[in-house]
């Protein structure tokens, strides 16, 4: 797999449960659409196919089904598809990607939050592996409290019909972990990070992401 990415954009949006990244990367899609670019939106896990059926093993059932090793194989094994069939595709074509989730999510996921690893090389190694140098031009890391996000997060799952509440599952101390890893990532690569708070409404929060990124590009 190529290094570089010459061409296109990838963008992606990261931050705790019921931060409101689904919904935002649908609107920030439209914006950039009528400004005339061509959008691709993907999302970790899940952006392709084959991805979804690991999504399904991944988000549902017990919190303890996987051990850690068996559960960051599965991630690091969709993000290659994703890469690999959707992300590198559209970039070489010139679009722009947006992805609900990357590799940060199993940092602060797998690493920060879980508590179960020691150090990050396992994960590094498997990054390198399966992504090489490659890495998002921008990250919006939706930062909210972790006990306002949770409640979205479970007001949601009200009305799917398979519940994906593994992750939530955890205790809460998990997620005020998770919470400030991702904060810790941000402060080590600023140049690729924009934190946005986002417990305003969705319009806010909308308008913090256009300006941030306008400006962003525009440097
Ligand atoms: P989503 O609900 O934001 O689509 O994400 C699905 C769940 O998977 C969410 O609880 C976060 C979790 N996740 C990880 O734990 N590690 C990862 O690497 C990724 C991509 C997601």
């Amino acid at each position: 797999m190529t290094t570089s990415n010459k061409k296109g954009l990838f963008i992606t949006f990261e931050g705790g449960e019921g931060a409101g990244k689904s919904e935002q990367i649908t609107r920030f899609a439209e914006y950039l659409k009528t400004s005339g670019h061509e959008v691709v939106t993907t999302r970790e896990p899940g952006g392709t196919e084959t991805g979804k059926e690991i999504r399904r093993l991944l988000v549902e059932g017990d919190k303890d089904k996987f051990d850690e090793i068996t559960e960051i194989l599965l991630f690091y094994a969709d993000r290659r598809i994703d890469l690999t069939k959707v992300i590198r595709p559209a970039m070489e074509e010139g679009k722009i990607v947006l992805s609900d989730r990357f590799n940060d999510s199993t940092i602060a996921y797998q690493y920060y939050g879980s508590n179960k690893f020691a150090d990050r090389k396992i994960m590094d190694n498997l990054y390198q592996i399966v992504a090489g140098d490659f890495k998002p031009n921008i990250t919006f890391l939706l930062d909210i409290n972790v006990k306002v996000g949770l409640e979205r997060s479970f007001k949601k799952a009200q009305t799917m019909i398979n519940k994906e509440l593994r992750f939530e599952n955890v205790d809460i101390a998990f997620h005020e972990r998770l919470r400030q890893g991702y904060l810790e990532l941000a402060k080590q690569e600023p140049e690729r990070f924009i934190v946005i708070d986002a417990s305003g409404s969705i319009d806010e929060v909308t308008e913090k992401i256009i300006e941030a990124y306008n400006h962003r590009i525009n440097k």
